[in-house]
């Protein structure tokens, strides 16, 4: 059965306009702005010298020409590779940006999270950030502390004068959520799930935590979870939401935000 939309459904960009640029990159992101996407999503690591970058797996291997875990190399050994070509193996035709350097570039170098904070604040628009802390226990608090340490230095530690908090800090471990909510209390966080665990059968998250971020494999099968999230006051975030039979479901359990690598395809079946 289809239900009217209750009310607006922020649309974030998962990794950035993904489907259509190389994720994590500035193309992806300014794309997804263009769309007319409310959020950005990203994945943040920390390099070897203690910058946070854009990168979602723990080896830079699949999404650019080079080898190594972030975690092993400098900022500079990541800005000499290529993190754009892979996504244009299996086209046919030379991409047209081939010829003009800075598109090229905006295509193809790593992202760092101070610059995609730079890319927001310019965007002429609010636009809201959602940054995921990826493998966080390993590193002792130093994730938390260069991403606080980054939203402070854009006034973004602290709530707005008006309006929602426009950055929230996502993860998969609580700990990580726990250390930026004792830095950062108002800040929001979102608890990311994979699956269910028993502890959170009837729908309660770890402490403090408001937002519950799950897979849509948890949506699609158990939305009589949802709906106990939903009972016990969460907002409910869910990733990633590409396929329209995906979007309807989530609207029609009345969630919050679809987090989708199609931002303008959702925006454009939420009628908006
Ligand atoms: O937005 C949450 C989602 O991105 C988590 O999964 O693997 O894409 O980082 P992953
Ligand atoms: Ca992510």
């Amino acid at each position: 059965m289809t239900h009217a939309t209750p009310r607006t459904i922020q649309v974030v960009a998962h990794r950035g306009a993904s489907e259509d640029a190389p994720e994590h990159t500035l193309a992806a992101y300014r794309r997804a702005i263009e769309d007319g996407a409310d959020a950005l999503e990203c994945d943040v690591r920390l390099t070897a010298d203690g910058h946070l970058v854009l990168v979602h797996d723990r080896r830079v291997n699949r999404t650019s020409n080079g080898r190594g875990a972030v975690s092993a190399l400098e900022l500079a050994d990541l800005a000499a590779l290529d993190f754009g070509s892979w996504k244009d193996r299996d086209r046919d035709e030379a991409p047209d940006w081939d010829t003009d350097p800075e598109r090229l570039s905006e295509r193809t170098s790593v992202l760092t999270l101070e610059r995609l904070l730079e890319l927001v604040a310019d965007a002429g628009r609010p636009v809201e950030l959602a940054i995921e802390t990826k493998h966080p226990t390993r590193w002792a608090g130093q994730v938390e502390e260069r991403l606080l340490f980054l939203l402070k230095r854009f006034g973004l530690d602290a709530p707005p004068a008006e309006g929602p908090h426009p950055v929230r800090v996502m993860s998969f471990s609580a700990r990580s959520l726990h250390r930026v909510r004792a830095a950062a209390p108002t800040v929001p966080v979102v608890y990311l799930m994979q699956f269910i665990s028993p502890r959170m059968r009837d729908g309660r998250l770890p402490a403090g935590v408001r937002i519950a971020g799950p897979g849509m494999r948890i949506v699609r099968n158990h939305p009589a979870f949802i709906r106990k999230l939903q009972a016990a006051g969460h907002s409910v975030h869910v990733w990633t939401v590409n396929e329209p039979e995906d979007v309807q479901l989530c609207a029609d359990l009345g969630v919050e935000a679809i987090i989708t690598n199609r931002p303008r395809q959702v925006l454009s079946q939420l009628g908006r």
